[in-house]
């Protein structure tokens, strides 16, 4: 056992090669965690005798973002997206390692220090710090924040070179092409649009040459290719997998991993007149990231943290990176590769990718800032079919949310709390389960939880949110056809069925707070809260409370308050009559926030 083990871990010796024909090829996913054990080498060099037995771990990773600007919507959809996702895998009782942080090095970065009027570092500091602050505002729980000017970085990337270089895969060699300072890539001529223009950033590529160290990636076409037909699911949703396929298939040209011209990064090992080409750094942030601070920093302790990877969270336009580059990269290393990468749409504006670049951005501070963060994590989550293009419209923005959150569920808790404040002193006189005895309500709501969990397991993200809010339509049909208010009247039988049916919306409620949380987590406890659990209740929720029977009888709710307020936007005779107003920044408004 420990031999096999010992064997995918020797990072450069002969055994190197079996390695990596052993560690890029899962054989199937039923399998799958076996290997990855192996691959990831705990038991190898633990010395703890329980390191095989220990949970697998759940690493999930968003791209380390450039720190030539601020983030702006289209940065922050991916952080969302995979926020969303470690939150479902944690109520799942999965051990999770979400990894986020920039990518400080490069051209790029450098000239955008200089405009700015900074040295590097400093720039790099300013704007990571910005990213970190967006995302405390964006109620984003990452685990791992890597810098890639992080020492330990530096050490993880000098380690992985040095693996490569004894595999036999860097050479040097002349190289002369038109590159994209914002792609940081030689571009071929043919993908380029009129005057030589990046298609992406639709600004002209220059002409460089250059002598730089190459990666041999020609020889992982094979390799590649196989990767791809034993598991398809590498490469998500599945219409990506076709382009990656197209690509490995039109061949594979080696890429330059060093830059003589760039001074601003990690200096190539036994070369310090070169630096290493900003991918082939970054990259390794993923690896790198699951160290602790202060911890040695080797490639080898880094890989023992919990590599490979779960999963990749990346926008479309660098998938070439991690489903070409990234996985040849490891198997020339001898290391695993990661389970999976999914390549989401891009934000547009107009139809054009919002960006940095091309400066039509939105800015996610300010749209926080008046509608708070569980409007807008879930519009764009609900409104964007993820792995699609969507387009903003702040109309839209406004429209959805007030239907949905302040609507269908804010509404629904409301009207019912008020009914049980009115009518039986706002507790609760039935167990959830007697409440909804002998009817089909409950089997119809935990089929829909069933639904809302395949598609969070299927990462189809609106596809969850869009049933679970069939729930909340679902409680609303339900109360406005048995109509509590007029059975307490009534009195008797009626109005203990009355009681029995605010249970059961509460109990509903209670479902919808757990199933929506990975999507609207502060909307969520601020509905549990209401229904009378505390903030530690909240926190230890799994999904399997969301099995029914959670709410019992005696249980005390709050006073009733809204827990999602309406965004207000101007009638059109306020708008004409504030038109000047509007010019100077009158905007629709709401924090959506109500304190618990
Ligand atoms: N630094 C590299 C990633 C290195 S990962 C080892 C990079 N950074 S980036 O800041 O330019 O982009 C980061 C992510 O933001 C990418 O996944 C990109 O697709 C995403 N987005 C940037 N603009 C976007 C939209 N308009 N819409 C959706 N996502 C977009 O690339």
């Amino acid at each position: 056992m420990a031999a096999g083990r010992a064997f995918l871990c020797a990072p450069c010796s002969s055994l190197a090669a079996g390695a990596r024909r052993l560690a890029f090829a899962p054989p199937s996913r039923a399998l799958a965690p076996a290997l990855r054990r192996g691959g990831r080498c705990v038991a190898s060099v633990s010395s703890s005798p329980n390191a095989a037995s220990a949970p697998e771990p759940y690493v999930l990773t968003t791209p380390l973002y450039y720190v030539n600007a601020p983030p702006h919507m289209g940065s922050a959809y991916t952080t969302i997206a995979a926020d969303a996702i470690a939150r479902f895998q944690r109520l799942l009782e999965k051990q999770v390692i979400f990894i986020t942080g920039t990518d400080e090095h490069g051209e790029k970065i450098a000239t955008s220090a200089e405009a700015s009027g900074r040295i590097p570092k400093e720039h790099c500091d300013t704007i990571s710090n910005s990213y970190k602050m967006l995302w405390a505002d964006l109620d984003i729980e990452y685990d791992k924040f890597i810098r890639t000017t992080d020492r330990k970085h530096e050490a993880v990337v000098n380690d992985f070179y040095s693996r490569v270089l004894n595999s036999g895969d860097i050479y040097r060699a002349d190289y002369e092409g038109l590159y994209c300072v914002s792609c940081e890539e030689y571009k071929d001529e043919k993908e380029l649009v009129e005057n030589n223009c990046c298609p992406v950033h639709l600004k002209p590529c220059v002409p460089r040459k250059e002598d730089n160290y190459f990666f041999a990636l020609s020889k992982y076409q094979h390799k590649l290719e196989e990767l791809l037909t034993r598991n398809p699911d590498f490469v998500r949703p599945s219409h990506r997998l076709n382009e990656v396929q197209g690509w490995i298939k039109s061949g594979l040209r080696d890429f330059s991993i060093s830059r003589a011209s760039v001074e601003w990064g990690i200096p190539v090992p036994n070369d310090t007149k070169q630096t290493i080409y900003v991918w082939f750094d970054a990259l390794l942030g993923y690896i790198s990231a699951l160290l602790d601070d202060g911890e040695q920093a080797s490639l080898q302790q880094a890989v023992d943290r919990g590599w490979p990877a779960s999963l990749h969270l990346i926008g479309k336009d660098i998938l070439r990176f991690h489903a070409v580059y990234w996985p040849a990269m490891l198997m020339s290393a001898g290391m695993s590769v990661p389970d999976a990468v999914f390549g989401h749409g891009f934000l547009t504006k107009d139809g054009m990718k919002m960006g940095k670049s091309l400066g039509n951005t939105l800015e996610p501070n300010d749209l926080v800032e008046r509608f708070g963060a569980d409007a807008v994590r879930y519009f764009f989550l609900r409104e964007v079919e993820f792995g699609n293009d969507g387009d903003y419209s702040e109309e839209r923005f406004i429209n959805i949310v007030n239907a949905h959150l302040a609507n269908t569920i804010g509404n629904l808790l409301n009207r019912t709390l008020g009914l049980l404040k009115k009518n039986c002193r706002s507790t609760l006189a039935f167990d959830a389960i007697a409440a909804a005895d002998g009817g089909s309500f409950r089997d119809n709501v935990e089929n829909l939880v069933n639904k809302a969990k395949h598609h969070y397991e299927n990462l189809l993200l609106s596809s969850a949110c869009e049933t679970i809010l069939e729930i909340g339509n679902f409680g609303n049909l339900y109360i406005d056809e048995q109509a509590p208010w007029s059975c307490f009247k009534q009195g008797g039988e009626s109005a203990e069925k009355a009681a029995k049916d605010l249970v059961i919306i509460l109990e509903t409620m209670r479902i919808i707070a757990i199933a929506l949380s990975p999507i609207t987590p502060s909307l969520s406890l601020r509905i549990h809260t209401q229904l009378g659990f505390t903030k530690d209740q909240f926190r230890v929720l799994r999904w399997e409370d969301t099995k029914w029977g959670g709410l019992k009888a005696g249980q005390v709710m709050m006073e009733p308050k809204p827990v999602f307020a309406r965004i207000e936007t101007e009638t059109e005779d306020e708008a004409q009559a504030s038109s000047k107003a509007t010019k100077r920044g009158k905007k629709a408004c709401s924090k959506g926030l109500v304190e618990a």
